[in-house]
């Protein structure tokens, strides 16, 4: 299977640390120095299927494939449009693609690792020939704009690949991990169970993203090495054979500190949090395509992106460009 292309979208309006400060109890400083977040995308009313439309319509256009060959579109995000249908379907249809299996996956930060690894094995068990897949979120409809734990930290944005059948695999490897998180440290309650037969003693109503950061962080540091000890062992390569790691970007502390404990060289680490702060199943797209416009992705690098987040879920994808 090739990776053929990329694309990108993140809505117009970026709010700065600055503009945090007059919502919440926080400072500029700290912001950056506990995160390396210095600004996010922020949607003025796009949804999810909007902007994953933006980044799907970018990376058809940015390949070779028609429209009426893609065959299988996926889309992973933790803040969908609806219940249902799915973003994909929904992506779908605003681009005008016949006849392609379409759904939606829901793996916290993980989601785009699981969703690249899905469209892999269905392309190499001939389920499908042309995939896009697409990580997109609209975090801020979730976020509490009262709590500095969580609403300085997320962003929105969107980001795509198209993936075709290819008898020279660029899919090398692929590891996912999972494990139910029961003291729920990252989670986006939704609907409680209100019906003729039974009444919520929950009042809450809206869906909003909590966390509790400190214990996730421990989790990231563990899962993160984790995941390139793992893809580097199982395939026999040390870290020079890597040209790029794309983590998930959740906070450059924890892309510094593992860098630190597995001896690889920092510039190794593709970081965008800056610009973007966490989108979610969108970091790692959006970092890919943004590599792939500076061209610091050459035929035959080898790269690792590796996802951590909400389940918990976890998972790394080895990648030859
Ligand atoms: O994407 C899915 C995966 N997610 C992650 O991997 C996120 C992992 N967690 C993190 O990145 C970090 O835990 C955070 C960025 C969320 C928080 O950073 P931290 O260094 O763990 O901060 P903390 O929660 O331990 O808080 C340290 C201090 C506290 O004050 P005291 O008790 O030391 O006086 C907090 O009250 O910082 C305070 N604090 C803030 N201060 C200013 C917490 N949030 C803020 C804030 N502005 N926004």
């Amino acid at each position: 299977m090739s990776l053929i292309s990329t694309g990108s979208y993140a809505p117009k309006f970026s709010l700065g640390n600055d503009h945090l400060t007059t919502l919440v109890d926080t400072s500029s400083e700290w912001i950056e120095k506990r995160t390396g977040i210095k600004k996010r995308n922020i949607s003025a009313g796009e949804n999810t299927s909007d902007l994953a439309y933006e980044a799907g319509k970018q990376a058809i256009e940015n390949s070779n494939v028609n429209l009426e060959d893609i065959d299988l579109v996926l889309v992973a995000t933790i803040t969908p449009d609806h219940f249902t249908p799915s973003t994909a379907s929904m992506v779908q249809g605003k681009l005008g693609i016949k006849n392609a299996v379409a759904f939606d996956i829901s793996a916290g930060c993980t989601g785009f690792v699981y969703a690249l690894g899905i469209a892999s094995s269905m392309i190499k068990n001939g389920i499908a020939k042309n995939a896009l897949v697409i990580g997109s979120e609209v975090l801020s409809k979730v976020l509490d704009y009262t709590d500095r734990n969580t609403c300085v930290i997320f962003g929105d944005g969107a980001g795509a690949l198209v993936l075709t059948k290819d008898l020279n695999d660029k899919i090398k490897d692929i590891y996912l991990q999972g494990e139910y998180d029961t003291a729920h440290n990252i989670q986006i309650q939704s609907v409680n169970v209100n019906n003729a037969m039974h009444t919520s003693q929950d009042a809450s109503t809206l869906p909003k993203l909590s966390m509790n950061g400190g214990e996730v962080y421990k989790f990231a540091l563990g899962a993160l090495s984790e995941l390139i000890e793992v893809i580097l062992e199982r395939n026999n390569l040390t870290n020079d054979d890597i040209k790029y790691i794309v983590p998930h970007q959740a906070n450059f502390r924890i892309i510094e500190t593992v860098a630190k404990k597995l001896g690889i060289d920092i510039n190794k680490f593709y970081m965008n949090i800056e610009n973007y702060g966490n989108t979610s199943s969108a970091s790692i797209p959006i970092a890919l395509a943004e590599m792939n416009n500076l061209g610091l992705l050459k035929k035959g690098d080898k790269i690792i992106i590796a996802g951590f987040g909400a389940g918990l879920t976890w998972g790394s994808i080895l990648i030859e460009w």
